[in-house]
């Protein structure tokens, strides 16, 4: 390692035990960045960071429930502890919601809520001092399509989504005087868990092919695309590109019709 867009950076990216976390890992790792995982699977996190290890990256894996204020401290200094203060931090960790907007309950409103918005505050409030510190640091918030377009059944995952694109702008803006770039990647269909899950909750075998015909390029992203733009943003490549919102999304958002 040592080489490449983030050699030298220190990467935390929640919700790293698969999926586009994984993928983010991976790609950070590729480029030379120290990579810290924070996941509630164990299991997952611990094989993510096994097979990093193989490469010769280091890599360290805290179970962590982005949710909860005092296990989002303790990993972060424990990450930093290990590989040193988080130069880059990628709220990536979410989850779906398919509730109906009458029968929801507050609790299940709340218990979205706190893993698709409150955990990305959370984190970025436990990387941010030592960044404003060292006057340099790069935030990515993992928002979704779902942040503009939406579609019926899955209230209010939206609404998380477009909060974490308007807390992406806020933290940009009082962040800019530190040094410190905050943006957003909005992923259209990815072919990770939560894509199958969806597919699956539809009970219409004809549902795939139906959203690979509104693709313009005619297929479902993979996570290493996602992870390339992420990669990218989270890099002093990037030094201009503050409080945006970038587009994974195969053209799928350009689309009227
Ligand atoms: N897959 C897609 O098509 C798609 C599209 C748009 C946006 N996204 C967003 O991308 C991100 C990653 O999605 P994915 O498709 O890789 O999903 P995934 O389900 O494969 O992975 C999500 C990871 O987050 C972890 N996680 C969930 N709750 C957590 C918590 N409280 N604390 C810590 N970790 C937690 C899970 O254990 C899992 O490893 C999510 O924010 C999702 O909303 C995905």
């Amino acid at each position: 390692m040592g080489q490449g867009r983030l050699a030298g950076e220190v990467v935390f990216v929640t919700g790293a035990a698969q999926g586009i976390g994984r993928a983010i890992a991976a790609v950070a790792a590729r480029e030379g960045a120290s990579v810290g995982l924070l996941d509630i699977d164990e299991e997952g996190g611990r094989a993510t960071v096994a097979e990093l290890a193989v490469d010769g990256v280091n890599a360290a894996f805290v179970r962590t429930d982005i949710t909860d204020e005092a296990q989002v401290a303790s990993a972060v200094s424990g990450l930093a502890g290990q590989l040193g203060a988080a130069s880059v931090l990628v709220n990536n960790a979410g989850r779906n919601s398919y509730a109906d907007p009458v029968a929801m309950t507050v609790k299940e409103w709340d218990d979205v809520f706190a893993v698709d918005l409150k955990g990305a505050w959370l984190m970025a409030r436990a990387v941010l001092p030592a960044m404003i510190e060292r006057r340099q640091g790069s935030i990515v918030n993992i928002a979704s399509v779902h942040s503009k377009l939406t579609t019926q059944g899955m209230f209010p995952y939206a609404a998380c989504k477009s909060g974490l694109v308007g807390m992406t702008r806020s933290l940009a803006l009082d962040m800019a005087p530190h040094g410190i770039r905050v943006n957003a990647v909005s992923p259209g269909y990815v072919r990770t868990r939560l894509v199958d899950e969806y597919f699956a909750l539809k009970d219409d075998p004809s549902v795939e092919q139906k959203v690979l015909d509104v693709h313009p390029l005619g297929r479902i992203g993979t996570p290493e695309e996602v992870a390339e733009v992420v990669c990218f943003l989270a890099s002093s490549a990037a030094s201009y590109v503050t409080g945006s919102e970038w587009n994974v999304d195969g053209g799928f958002g350009a689309r009227f019709a």
